[in-house]
């Protein structure tokens, strides 16, 4: 027995989004159905950003993500966002493989916003807005296109060098939007910044909007105004991490909002327990704040592809 080690290039050519956002959806489902098991993340701060540690075990299989959040890193020509993830078989512990988690990151992140746009939106949106225009832009659009026929996608960035390489990148159907109100008059928006205070203001939000809250996935991170979360069916990726660092945190700790207006998990919207959008007028938020049990099933797909597909470096571990 070996450990498989994947690195950066071997994950992205491994990686469907298509099949990702099936994964998604399974793991969602399992952990909902109590199949699934996940610790709250835990937090280390440094003083140019921070690390989390994110374990889970999902049928099959278990693990851990090793994952920062470093916004000054593009400055040295690096992600902000990397990580790595070590798999281990459940009944042994052997570590299946050790593999990078930045492209992970960054497919099943988006995977899971367009498995809660697919559950919440309305079935006709055809305009996606895009607040940020970083690496979460790029993947967000690809899951997007893959669930909605796109006539327009509208995206802003408070860099606007970062919004003009994106619609150079897809010319198709993509516009710069010159506000964050242009963009976030859209049937889905998602906001995908690393934001500490507002930047989509409750009025400018139509009726029947779905927004994908994304950017808010540390203590003191927030994107969007109070207002339009208690105006909206607010569902959240995990409860206690949506407390504690999701997109609702800010307005609890405020009294702002309160834990009982979160309407329903992702999971149980997912598994059918609880509905999801009433009626073409209601607007509709979910608060992503990235699951462990995401990145490890995603793993597992991956770990699986690898094997099949041969040819991968590895080491002894006993
Ligand atoms: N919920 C999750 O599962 C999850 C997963 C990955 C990343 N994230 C978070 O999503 C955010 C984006 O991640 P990324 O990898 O795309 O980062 P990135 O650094 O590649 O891009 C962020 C972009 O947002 C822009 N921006 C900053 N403030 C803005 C504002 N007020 N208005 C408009 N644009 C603004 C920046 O100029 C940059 O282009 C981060 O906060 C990250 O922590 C969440």
């Amino acid at each position: 027995m070996s450990t498989l080690l994947l690195g950066r290039k071997d994950v992205a050519d491994l990686l469907d989004m298509g099949e990702v956002m099936w994964v998604v959806e399974q793991a969602f489902r399992d952990y909902a159905a109590g199949c699934a098991q996940m610790p709250a993340k835990v937090y280390i701060r440094v003083p140019k950003g921070d690390f989390r540690a994110m374990p889970a075990a999902v049928p099959h299989a278990v693990g851990v993500k090793w994952v920062n959040v470093h916004l000054s890193n593009h400055e040295r020509g690096l992600p902000s966002i990397m990580g790595v993830l070590i798999l281990s078989d459940p009944d042994t512990a052997y570590p299946l493989a050790i593999m990078d988690a930045t492209e992970i990151t960054a497919y099943r992140t988006a995977a899971t916003s367009a498995n809660a746009s697919r559950y919440l939106a309305r079935r006709e949106s055809r305009t996606l807005g895009l607040i940020g225009a970083g690496r979460q832009a790029y993947m967000h659009l690809q899951s997007h296109a893959l669930v909605f026929p796109l006539e327009r996608v509208r995206v802003y960035d408070v860099q606007p060098q970062a919004a003009e390489a994106f619609v150079r990148y897809f010319p198709q159907f993509c516009v710069k939007a010159s506000s964050a109100e242009e963009a976030a008059m859209s049937d889905i928006v998602c906001t995908l910044t690393p934001a500490t205070a507002p930047v989509v203001k409750s009025a400018w939000v139509r009726p029947g909007t779905h927004i994908d809250a994304v950017g808010a996935d540390a203590p003191g991170k927030q994107e969007l105004d109070p207002a339009l979360l208690c105006s909206a069916r607010v569902v959240v990726d995990d409860v206690t991490q949506a407390c504690h660092a999701g997109e609702i945190n800010v307005p609890l700790r405020q009294g702002l909002f309160q834990k009982e207006q979160i309407w329903a998990t992702l999971g149980e919207i997912i598994a059918g327990t609880k509905p999801g959008r009433r009626g073409d007028q209601e607007i509709t938020v979910f608060d992503s704040t990235g699951l462990a049990i995401e990145d490890v099933a995603t793993a597992w797909m991956i770990y699986q592809r690898a094997r099949e597909r041969g040819g991968c470096q590895s080491m002894d571990m006993v």
